[in-house]
């Protein structure tokens, strides 16, 4: 494919569709040495439909090369979101080392079906049995399986209305329903979505739960619950009221991680838009992009566990250089934060984005009001804010083109944004903090 690059908003170390329009990350597994990433994706034009599986790798989650569209709609409708694991023992009977993906087949009614690969997630072939799981419920997707060591047992948890339905199978095509856990917890101002559920470190689990709309500044969002799963129940361990997000910006939807990362890693990665304005953002050969990859963790703020958030490893190590001025594509470190700490981005133009540390109040904001083309959207121009869990001392901002993306150095806040300047910030001013711009390898 020619896809010469004529998108002035086009991220360069961000992953994005060649052409076409993009929403959920879908399948994700790591394996080999390659993470392998599975979208929602229409290949006939930019705005949503005729939902297919794209396919791109990537050896250092920085540089993605497209690989087809392995999972194209049939009979049973068209493909909405799943997940994949690899089945290195063979439960499921398709193969030692099979790849196994279970996505929705959307039609009148959304049912799941099963599809393995034999070569490594490349191609796939259809179960002949599918369906293998329907229900009476209208909105029943998003299949998001997980292995579980203790109950030597496959999880699998689906988005269902407003709360997730959990099952288990030893074989990946019958499946047991164990519970549904989300009656009164959390936010109920949408519909959830996508779900993934994971152990951490310290042996909680965390229950993933996008939500549209009912996000803390409007539309997309992604909720999670900590508690406790044992194989049957998930129990949550906040009060029902409390509503945990995992990211403060206006553009992180549909985030789930991938399966079978090395060393035990929680590396989640987010469509990077909302549903309120996704299909009117002004790229043309293609519509959106993800947000960079991100390890998740868990650590405690009075009482309370929250997941952390940070930039993957490898997206650090592609920032090792040292730049004297902000180019379109860098990171700015800003640490030795102080109270009421602001950084602006701007162009010359009047167009800005504005981040302030409000240290009296714990919370960091990103300001995109006035930061370009924001017309296309009554909803777009927005200030996000994020609690920040005490205080917050360094900042690493992530800019590509079209998006700020703003991490707290240890991980207790995130913030994800896009925004569309008619010429690229090229001044930084920072009162309150001392800042070190970083420029890709
Ligand atoms: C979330 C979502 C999923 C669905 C997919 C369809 O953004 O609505 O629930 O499977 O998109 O493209």
């Amino acid at each position: 494919f020619d896809t010469t690059n004529r998108e002035a908003y086009r991220p360069v170390y961000h992953h994005t569709p060649l052409w076409g329009w993009m929403n959920d990350p879908n399948g994700m597994f790591y394996k080999d040495g390659v993470w392998n990433l599975y979208y929602q994706f229409n290949p006939y034009g930019s705005i949503w439909g005729n939902m297919t599986w794209g396919h791109a790798t990537s050896r250092d989650l920085v540089h993605w090369q497209y690989e087809g569209t392995p999972i194209e709609p049939d009979d049973l409708g068209t493909i909405f979101s799943g997940s994949a694991i690899v089945d290195s023992s063979n439960t499921a009977g398709f193969g030692k080392n099979a790849i196994v993906a279970m996505y929705t087949s959307a039609a009148e009614s959304q049912t799941q079906s099963l599809a393995y690969s034999n070569d490594g997630g490349k191609t796939f072939t259809k179960y002949s049995g599918n369906p293998t799981l329907t229900a009476k419920e209208p909105d029943f997707r998003d299949p998001k399986m997980i292995w579980n060591e203790a109950t030597k047992e496959w999880n699998l948890v689906m988005a269902t209305g407003q709360k997730m339905n959990f099952y288990s199978s030893k074989d990946l095509k019958n499946w047991k329903y164990e519970s549904s856990f989300g009656e009164g917890y959390g936010c109920h101002k949408g519909v959830w979505e996508c779900p993934d559920l994971m152990q951490m470190s310290n042996g909680k689990w965390v229950l993933i739960c996008n939500i549209n709309p009912g996000g803390p500044y409007g539309g997309s969002a992604t909720q999670y619950f900590v508690g406790q799963w044992d194989g049957h129940q998930f129990t949550c361990e906040s009060k029902p009221e409390v509503t945990k997000w995992m990211d403060y910006g206006k553009d992180h939807y549909a985030t789930v991680t991938f399966s079978n990362a090395p060393d035990g890693r929680h590396v989640a990665l987010p469509w990077m838009s909302n549903w309120q304005y996704a299909a009117v953002v002004p790229t043309l050969q293609y519509r959106s992009g993800n947000g960079i990859p991100r390890d998740l963790g868990i650590f405690t703020d009075e009482g309370e566990e929250y997941l952390s958030v940070k930039p993957s490893p490898e997206i650090m190590k592609a920032f090792n250089k040292k730049a004297s001025s902000l180019g379109d594509a860098c990171m700015i470190e800003v640490s030795g934060l102080r109270r009421n700490a602001t950084i602006e981005l701007s162009n010359g133009k009047g167009e800005r984005v504005v981040m302030r540390y409000d240290a009296a109040e714990k919370s960091f904001s990103v300001d995109r009001m006035k930061s370009g083309k924001t017309d296309f959207s009554e909803v777009f121009p927005a200030v996000t804010s994020a609690p920040t869990h005490g205080k917050a001392s360094r900042v690493l901002i992530f800019i590509d083109k079209c998006s700020v993306e703003v991490f707290d150095g240890d991980g207790k806040f995130a913030l994800t944004n896009l925004v569309f300047p008619t010429k690229p910030y090229d001044k930084l001013s920072v009162k309150g903090g001392k800042a070190k711009i970083w420029k890709l390898k």
